[in-house]
Parts: C-alpha cells; structure tokens; sequence
C-alpha cells in the first residue's frame, strides 16, 4: 500500500522543487516530488540564468508585473536557500545591456527606453561613448544602449541543487526515475503503481503534454534552445548584455554563457552545426575579442512553450489537480512567485497577484 500525500508535485525541475520546498515552508502537509529522469535535469539545467524581466518585455501589463515581482523576491529566495543549505545559486547583480537590434535606429532605441521607463524607472539611456566606458571589448557597432540595473543573475544548476536539498532538509520526500503516465482526482500513476494525494500539482515542463487524464489539455510545447559557454580569463565583461537575440551572461568565475537559439524542433535536444555556429558568430558580433576565448561547454535544453508565450498557472477541472507549467523563457525568473502563488492556490487564499491571465482554461 502506498502512503497518502497531502500533496504530489510532478517534475523536479526549478518551478517543482521552488513549489514544494514553499509547501513545507510550516511543515504541516507531506509533499512528494516525482520526477520521470533525475531532478533538475530538464530546462531548469540548461537555462542561462538571466532574471531581467524588462530586457525581453514588449509590453506591460500582468504578465511583465509578474515578472518584475518575482525578480523584486529573488535576493531574499537566494540568501534563504544559501542560509539553509550552504549552496550559494550565484545570484549577483551586475545588470543587463540591452543593444537592441542590428537595425535599430537611435529614434527606435529611443522609443524603447521612453516604453520601458513607463514600466521601470530604473532604466538608464547609455550613448555609445558611456556606453564603452562600461564594457569597453564591446564592438557592435550600436547607437546606444538600455541599461537595467537591478537585472540579477543566478547560476540554474546550482539554483536546482540547493532548491533540492532545502527540499530534503524540510521533509520533502523526492522520488527520480519515475515517470507519471497519467493523473486523475486524488491518483498519479506511475508505470504498475498509483499514487494518492489530495492535492496534486503538475509541474512537468515541456513534456506536460504527453501527460494523459489532464482536463482541460495543456497545450505545452518544447522549444529548443541551444547555448555555450566560453571560458575568459578574469570577467572581461561587467553585465549581462543582449543584442540581436543573443546574449552574455558573465559569470564571476570567468566562464561566459552565450545564449541562445529557440527553435521548434520537437522534442531532439542536439547540438547542430547551425545552432552552435549562428551563437558563435552573434557572441563575436558582440565582442570580436570572444573569438579567442576557448569553448568550454556547449549543451542544450527545453523550454516549455505555450500558444500565447504565458505560463499556465491555476486550477484545472480535475478536483484537487492544478498546473503550474509553461514558463517558456522565463521559469528561472518565475520560481519564487509561481511557488507562492501555487501555495496560496493550495491554501484557498487569493494570490498576491492576478493569475486569471495564465487560466489552463484559457485555450
Ligand atoms: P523543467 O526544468 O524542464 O522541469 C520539468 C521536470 O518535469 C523535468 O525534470 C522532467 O523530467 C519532469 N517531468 C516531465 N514529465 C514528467 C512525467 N511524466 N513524470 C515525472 N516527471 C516528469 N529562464 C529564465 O528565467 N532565465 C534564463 O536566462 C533562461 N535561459 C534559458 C536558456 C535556455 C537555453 C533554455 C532552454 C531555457 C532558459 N530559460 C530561462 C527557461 C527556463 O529554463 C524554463 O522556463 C524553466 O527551467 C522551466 O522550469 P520547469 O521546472 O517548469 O521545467
Ligand atoms: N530567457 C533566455 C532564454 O530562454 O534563452
């Protein structure tokens, strides 16, 4: 017989362990985290780590708020898992510069600063002078630059690791290798075997799909990314900066992450001549000095994609099940509020936030 849970979250990944480790924030419920390969494997291991909700927000409106307000928590979610459990995520502010688009004219930059100081005022204009007295090995040729200062970065493999083991040090039960083949009221079934629990959260990334019993279906698709990292010696460059759908993330210990393709490409994780070389040619239109930086890595990873690009956050029609999945480029960022929405959700409290955009009913 197996036990009851009060809670089964499925997928390991950041947004299923941030979910469960906040869940046995009073320790009151038993909470089982299920994942179908090992934890943290899926998107969350691949992701670059950037927590810049401006840099890639066309508009405003619920879904940059959400976004902003879970960059304003990550400081505090970072100390709490360092205090906790000795793992330090790399969380560093070193803001983010936004380079635009080779096309862009100084009335286009300038039009987007003008949007984007209506959502922050904390955005800065750099003219193309300042803007090299900040990163001075940059050689894209650019009118100017965004600058967001209060965008941070953390380090996702060791985000998951630490969300792993403040999980096991509240009591969260964490079972890898088992993957759920389908959910019904109160039963996760795992192969022969079901599980019971009252509540039941999915949290399965770019595989919720092939999932069966889900009402309403979620329509999650993978969107492939591929990335690299170059290894610098010393930090050559201060910020994260963006330019042409590309980007760096500088990490404190010299290795630069050069991000990153999205493409639809079911789910093949490969490496492609193409991918690898279209980010090799972007990262030395951003800095020729990068061309004799050594590879050091290079990998790939899912991101959970939906129809409209928003998370799927809510109550489905299956009593007690609710989903939290579809945080394509952003499930990094979105850790910490989708977890407090997700126990609010649980608790019968309202969200802090409106979450009626991101309905599983809305397709
Ligand atoms: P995942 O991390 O994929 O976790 C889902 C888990 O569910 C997996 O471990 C999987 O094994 C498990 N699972 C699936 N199906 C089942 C099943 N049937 N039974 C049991 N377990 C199951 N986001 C940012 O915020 N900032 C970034 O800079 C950033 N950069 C990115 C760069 C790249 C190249 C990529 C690919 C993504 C990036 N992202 C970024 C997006 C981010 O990685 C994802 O949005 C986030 O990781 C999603 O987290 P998740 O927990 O939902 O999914
Ligand atoms: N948010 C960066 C990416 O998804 O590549």
């Amino acid at each position: 017989m197996n036990a009851m849970h009060d809670v089964i979250v499925i997928g390991g990944g950041a947004i299923g362990l941030a979910i469960a480790r906040e869940l046995r924030s009073d320790r009151s419920r038993s909470v089982l985290v299920v994942d179908r390969s090992g934890i943290g494997e899926g998107a969350s291991w691949a992701a670059a780590g950037m927590l810049s909700a401006l840099s890639e927000a066309d508009s405003g409106g619920p879904f940059l708020e959400l976004c902003l307000a879970s960059q304003r928590m990550y400081r505090g979610f970072a100390d709490g898992l360092v205090l906790e459990t000795g793992i330090d995520c790399g969380c560093a502010t070193n803001g983010s510069l936004h380079l635009g688009m080779p096309d862009d004219t100084p009335e286009t930059l300038r039009a987007r600063y003008e949007l984007q100081r209506q959502w922050s005022p904390n955005v800065e204009f750099l003219y193309p002078d300042e803007l090299r007295l900040v990163e001075p090995l940059l050689t894209a040729r650019v009118h100017g630059a965004l600058f967001f200062p209060d965008d941070l970065q953390v380090t996702p493999r060791r985000l998951v690791r630490a969300l792993q083991e403040s999980c096991i040090r509240r009591g969260v039960e964490i079972r890898s290798a088992a993957r759920v083949e389908e959910v019904s009221k109160g039963v996760v079934r795992i192969a022969t075997e079901e599980l019971k629990a009252k509540t039941i959260i999915v949290a399965s990334g770019a595989w919720t799909s092939e999932l069966k019993g889900l009402d309403p279906p979620a329509p999650v698709r993978p969107r492939k990314g591929q990335i690299l990292s170059l290894s610098t010696a010393g930090q050559p460059f201060r910020c994260m900066i963006r330019w042409d759908n590309a980007y760096f993330v500088p990490r404190p210990d010299g290795e630069l992450v050069v991000g990153a393709t999205s493409e639809d490409a079911g789910f093949d994780r490969s490496l492609t001549a193409a991918g690898i070389g279209i980010l090799l040619s972007k990262a030395q239109a951003i800095s020729s000095h990068v061309g004799s930086f050594p590879i050091k890595e290079m990998w790939s990873g899912l991101r959970p994609g939906t129809p409209d690009g928003l998370p799927i956050i809510g109550r489905s029609r299956v009593p007690g099940v609710f989903y939290a999945t579809g945080h394509f480029r952003n499930g990094i960022l979105l850790a910490p509020i989708t977890a407090s929405i997700m126990a609010a959700l649980v608790d019968e409290r309202n969200p802090e936030l409106p979450i009626e955009p991101y309905s599983p009913l809305r397709f």
